[in-house]
């Protein structure tokens, strides 16, 4: 069985008296993109902040392969190999753009030490540099550059980038599109689902860009008021006009 099945079951999270997930029962798979789509409000940032041990749910069980990381801290969670890129880009910009990419490697390699020992650290962050450069080629031209002078763009390369080399099994992605231009986001969604077809990874790719989404995803889920409204193949979803117009904004 190939690693990374995500399951997240019946959870309720709320911030005082809002609940801002209710009864939220997701299975996302190896191999597969599953857009989490819906309005601004909707619950996006508040389910993958649950599922990576920033906030508490108050009901409910996250699953990784089948163990329960639900009162996992969180960087427990991070080392048990789910990866979370927020909402914003925060790349450190006093730091070269191979710097920002090692301190990603940081964590995989304190992963690594807890699931087999040291010994071959040091090749695959070499290996998994070369990677990232290879899926990211603006990332290799500008390698040794200050990070502040990436497009909005190219940020967002390097925190996809800084995240897969602490090689997770499941990735989940905030708003990867928020501010890019339509083909930026073209271009880093191919990237994605050329990433999933070739590694097998887990992606949740939370966005408010459904139609961006859904041609990339193969699954779609949509939030509305922190409930699941509709589960469906990405095609289906988008194929489905009453659903579009009144939930997902085209
Ligand atoms: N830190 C917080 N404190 C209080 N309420 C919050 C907080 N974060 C989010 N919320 C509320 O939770 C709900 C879901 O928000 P969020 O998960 O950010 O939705 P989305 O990412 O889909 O826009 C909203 O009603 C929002 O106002
Ligand atoms: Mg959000």
């Amino acid at each position: 069985m190939s690693v990374g099945s995500l399951t997240v079951r019946g959870i309720r999270t709320a911030y005082g008296a809002v609940t801002a997930l209710d009864e939220v029962d997701i299975v996302a798979s190896p191999g597969r993109v599953t857009a989490v789509l819906g309005a601004n409000g909707a619950g996006k940032t508040t389910l993958l902040r649950t599922i990576s041990g920033l906030v508490r749910p108050q009901a409910g069980q996250v699953l990784l392969d089948g163990a329960d990381l639900t009162r996992a801290p969180a960087e427990d969670i991070a080392r048990a190999g789910i990866a979370h890129v927020p909402e914003g880009r925060g790349v450190i910009t006093e730091l070269t753009v191979e710097e920002n990419l090692r301190l990603g490697a940081m964590l995989g390699a304190s992963r690594r030490k807890t699931r087999r020992g040291a010994q071959a650290e040091r090749p695959s962050v070499q290996r998994g540099l070369e990677q990232v450069y290879e899926m990211f080629p603006p990332l290799a031209e500008r390698r040794r550059r200050d990070a502040h002078v990436l497009s909005g763009g190219e940020r967002q390369m390097l925190v996809i980038g800084r995240a897969l080399l602490s090689g997770p099994s499941v990735l989940l992605l905030d708003e990867p599109s928020l501010g890019l231009a339509p083909r930026i986001v073209g271009q880093i969604f191919a990237l994605l689902r050329g990433l999933v077809d070739a590694e097998g990874t887990t992606v949740l790719l939370v966005e408010q860009n459904a139609r961006s989404a859904l041609a990339i995803a193969d699954d779609g889920i949509v939030l509305n008021l922190g409930r699941v409204v509709a589960r469906d193949r990405a095609a289906t979803l988008a194929a489905d006009d009453a659903l579009r117009h009144a939930y997902l904004g085209f």
